[in-house]
């Protein structure tokens, strides 16, 4: 299977946002994590759109935008004109998943749902075959540096089960506490894509972290 890292711009340095999109631009990590908070669904809140476009120029890596908002499809195709190439939406935060998938679908981007820590995986089966991927949480939405609940390994296991019987081609990403101590178990399980934030940015040489997790 393969190996995608996406390191969080939560954990980027706001002063040097050039700086750091273009650490990631140069790197083997393939997206770029984009968490969006609106101090309602999580309580935290973090940026939006003005902040996106810095980003967006400085870097032609796979935009991967996260919203941890309520009422996802008010704002969705506003992110995809912003430079998302996947828009991912809390399935927590809306009364119609439907209209999220199809204004996303519309404005030209492809569609991811997350679930929380204790949200079930069962949740999802009869969004799978509309989606491209699912993100699983594996700390509570809200912040960056975080630990890792243990229990997401069984969950990101169920979710590769559903998705392999119904022969499905949706990527799961995972996103919380994840560090080269952690990637090599949770590709295991079966993710393709690892949410990275403060393990990259935090690290001396983030760039050599991004390999040591995809070799992990
Ligand atoms: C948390 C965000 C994460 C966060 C991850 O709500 O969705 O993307 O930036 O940060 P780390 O990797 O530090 O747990
Ligand atoms: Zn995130």
């Amino acid at each position: 299977m393969q190996r995608t890292i996406s390191p969080s711009m939560l954990s980027a340095d706001f002063g040097h946002l050039e700086r750091d999109t273009q650490m990631i631009d140069r790197s083997r990590a393939e997206w770029v994590h984009i968490d969006v908070m609106d101090g309602v669904f999580v309580p935290n809140i973090s940026f939006g759109f003005p902040v996106m476009k810095p980003i967006r120029k400085s870097t032609s890596k796979f935009l991967d935008v996260h919203l941890m908002i309520v009422e996802p499809e008010k704002y969705v195709a506003r992110f995809v004109e912003a430079g998302a190439e996947m828009v991912t939406f809390h399935l927590e935060a809306t009364d119609c998943p439907q209209k999220c998938i199809d204004l996303i679908r519309a404005a030209g981007a492809r569609v991811g749902i997350s679930i929380k820590p204790r949200t079930p995986v069962e949740s999802l089966r009869e969004w799978l075959p509309k989606i491209d991927l699912v993100l699983i949480m594996s700390v509570e939405p809200g912040f960056g540096g975080q630990s890792y609940i243990e229990g997401s390994t069984e969950k990101i296991a169920a979710l590769r089960r559903m998705i392999d019987e119904q022969n499905l081609d949706v990527i799961i990403e995972v996103d919380g506490g994840i560090s080269a101590r952690n990637a090599g178990e949770v590709f295991g399980a079966g993710a393709e894509v690892l949410v990275a934030g403060s393990a990259v940015f935090k690290a001396e040489d983030p760039e050599a972290e991004i390999i040591k997790m995809l070799e992990a």
